[in-house]
Parts: structure tokens; sequence; C-alpha cells
């Protein structure tokens, strides 16, 4: 998957941290959105270890293809939306997390999934490593999804509001295909003071399927400071573990 962050040296350190801590908050009979990414692959990895080792039971949705593969290496019992709307908790990363835990995600591409997904959850927990905490969103370049046929459409639409616009590309030039056969434009706004209000603007444009800003979906993050974890709450309350 892309990333576009220079993570921290210790960055790796500070996602199992975060994902060791926040898979304790799954519950034996829970069925459990598992969201993509490397912060979530180590959720994956932990969460196996829970089924194994205290034989939790739980039944997991993925995000994405490569989630899926991850969990079913691993044994996790898994499900599809086919057979369980509601989802108890989902586990997922971000590429940006802001004070009120709004969101960037999608920089690994799979962001329409982990969106319905997030959608259909009781409780979206955000596992991250402390680079992802940022006074506003916009420094990641934000992924918007879109229909092939429109991109060209979309993207001077979007330098219209502003951004610089890229289609996302895969090593070998070619345009990036999503899990669902879509490309992504990243988009570089800059400071996006209200997220709420540039979601609205993007989804109006028709060939946007979806777009990387998480608003209001997140219940909690938990986020790996060095050794320490970190729970933030939507009225920005921190609490040390
Ligand atoms: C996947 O599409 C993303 O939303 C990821 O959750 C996000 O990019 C964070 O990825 P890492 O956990 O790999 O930093």
């Amino acid at each position: 998957m892309n990333s576009y962050r220079h993570a921290r040296a210790d960055s790796d350190g500070e996602k199992q941290t975060a994902a060791r801590a926040a898979v304790r908050l799954i519950r034996s009979g829970d069925v459990v959105g598992l969201g993509s990414g490397s912060t979530a692959a180590h959720v994956v990895r932990f969460l196996a270890e829970r089924v194994r080792n205290e034989g939790l039971r739980v039944v997991g949705i993925p995000t994405s293809q490569q989630t899926r593969k991850l969990a079913e290496q691993l044994s996790i019992p898994l499900t599809t939306l086919d057979e369980i709307q509601q989802i108890d908790i989902t586990l997922d990363g971000a590429d940006e997390i802001d004070p009120d835990l709004n969101l960037i995600k999608g920089g690994g591409g799979a962001l329409l999934r982990e969106k319905i997904i997030a959608s259909a959850s009781r409780r979206l927990i955000i596992v991250a490593d402390s680079s992802k905490t940022v006074p506003h969103l916009g420094e990641f370049p934000l992924p918007v999804e879109v229909i092939p046929f429109a991109q060209p459409l979309i993207q001077t639409r979007i330098c219209a509001l502003g951004a610089r616009v890229c289609l996302r590309r895969d090593p070998d030039g070619t345009a990036y295909v999503t899990d669902e056969g879509h490309h992504i434009l990243d988009c570089s706004f800059g400071e996006i003071r209200e997220p709420g209000n540039l979601a609205a603007k993007l989804r109006a444009f028709p060939g946007v399927v979806e777009h990387g800003l998480f608003v209001g979906m997140a219940a909690m993050a938990v986020v790996g400071k060095d050794q320490e974890v970190i729970q933030l709450e939507r009225a920005a309350r921190f609490t040390r573990e």
C-alpha cells in the first residue's frame, strides 16, 4: 500500500503498542470491523493471538482484500455484509487525526470499504502512532475515490476548489485501481479548516464515489507515543494508561 508520510524511526513500535492496547477493547462475541494498512495489520495479528491464546470468540469483517488475506492466514473467523450488517467495534488506522477526531484516511487506498464498515459500526476506534495526530487536517493529501470515466472532470473541479491534484499511480506508472475498480485522486488542500464543508462539496460532484474525510465518525483514538498509550476521545479528553 502507498504511504506519503515519512514515518518516524520508531513509528512501527508505536503502531504495535497502540494496536496491542486497542485489541484489549474487543470482547468475546463481538463482530469486529478489520481496518486496512500497516497499523490495522498489527491489530489483526494481536487479535489472532487473543483468539488463539484466550479462546476469544469473534467474527471479523475486513475492509480490504489485503486484510482479508492476512486474517484468513491467521485463522480469524470472517463474515461479510451479506450475513451481518451491525458491527460492534471497528479498529482501523488513519493518516491524520485532528483534536475533534476528524480524520483523513485512504493513504492505503481502502477508504471506500473502510467508510462503509465504519458507518455500520457501533464504535469506530482509530489506532495510530503519534505522528498521525495533527492540529488541523490537510498536510496529508486527501484521497478522493472516483469513477475512472469521470476522473479528468473531477480533477478539474477539485483544482478549482484550490487543491493540487495528483492521480495515484502504481510503481509501474499505471493508474492505481482500488478493490472496487476505481481511481484515486490525491488532493493537497493545505490546512482544511472546515472538513464537513469540504466533504459536502466533494460529495456533490457526480463521479466521486467517496473521499477520505471521516467527520464525526470515530469514537476514540488509541495512539502509541513512545512506550505509552494515549486514548483520545471526541471532546479531546486525554487519558494516560
Ligand atoms: C488505508 O486505506 C488507510 O486508511 C490506512 O488506515 C491509513 O493509510 C493508515 O495507514 P498505516 O496504518 O499504514 O499508517
